[in-house]
C-alpha cells in the first residue's frame, strides 16, 4: 500500500530530468521507491532527524543510486535537484516553499498531498519562489520552477512553517 502510494508518483517524477531529493524522508518513501524505480538517477534521502538517518543509511548498500543527508531543507544549497519530492513532509504552503528553493530552473516539486489541501495558497507561495502549479492527478501537487530563486529565500529556519507566505 505505501509502495503503491510512492509509485504513484513516478510519472509525475520522470516528467523532468536531473537527480531527484525526498524532503523529509522519514522512514524513506517516497524516495526509496523512486530510488529502486530509477536507477539511473541519483536519488537523495534529506531528513532533519539523525536517528532517521541512520535507519535510512542502511538501504544504500542495496540501491547504489541513494545517498542520505542529515539536515533541514531550509539550510542546503539551493538549486541542486531536478526534482524535489515530498509526503506528509509540512502543510503544502510550507512544503512548498522548502522545496522550490532545491530545485533548478525547468525542475519541478512534486508533493503528495491529501483531499484538505488548499491549492491557491500553495500558488500563491509558488509565486513568490519562481514556480507555478502544473496540471497533476489526485493526491498530488506539481510546481513547475520557472526561474532562478528569489533574493531573500529559503527564509531562516523556522519562519516558512510559522509565518507561512500564504
Ligand atoms: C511525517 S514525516 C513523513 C515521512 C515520509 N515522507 C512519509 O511519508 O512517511 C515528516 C518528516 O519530515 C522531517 N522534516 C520536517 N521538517 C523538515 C525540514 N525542514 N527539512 C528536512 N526534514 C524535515 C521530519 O523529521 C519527519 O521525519
Amino acid at each position: 500500500m505505501l509502495l503503491d502510494d510512492a509509485l504513484a508518483g513516478a510519472g509525475l517524477v520522470s516528467r523532468f530530468d536531473g537527480p531527484i531529493v525526498d524532503v523529509g524522508a522519514g522512514g524513506g518513501t517516497p524516495g526509496i521507491p523512486l530510488a529502486a524505480s530509477f536507477p539511473e538517477r541519483r536519488v537523495t534521502l534529506l531528513e532533519a532527524e539523525r536517528r532517521k538517518c541512520e535507519f535510512l543509511e542502511r538501504w544504500t548498500s542495496e540501491l547504489p543510486n541513494l545517498e542520505v543527508v542529515w539536515g533541514r531543507a531550509e539550510e542546503q544549497p539551493l538549486e541542486a535537484y531536478g526534482v524535489a519530492v515530498a509526503k506528509a513532509l509540512a502543510q503544502p504552503p510550507t512544503a512548498a516553499e522548502w522545496c522550490l528553493p532545491l530545485v533548478r530552473d525547468g525542475g519541478a516539486v512534486v508533493l503528495w498531498i491529501g483531499p484538505s489541501a488548499e491549492r491557491d495558497r500553495v500558488e500563491r507561495v509558488a509565486a513568490r519562489l519562481a514556480g507555478e502549479l502544473v496540471d497533476a492527478p489526485d493526491g498530488f501537487l506539481v510546481i513547475r520552477k520557472t526561474g532562478p530563486t528569489p533574493p531573500g529565500f529559503p527564509r531562516r529556519t523556522g519562519m516558512a512553517k510559522k509565518r507561512p507566505l500564504a
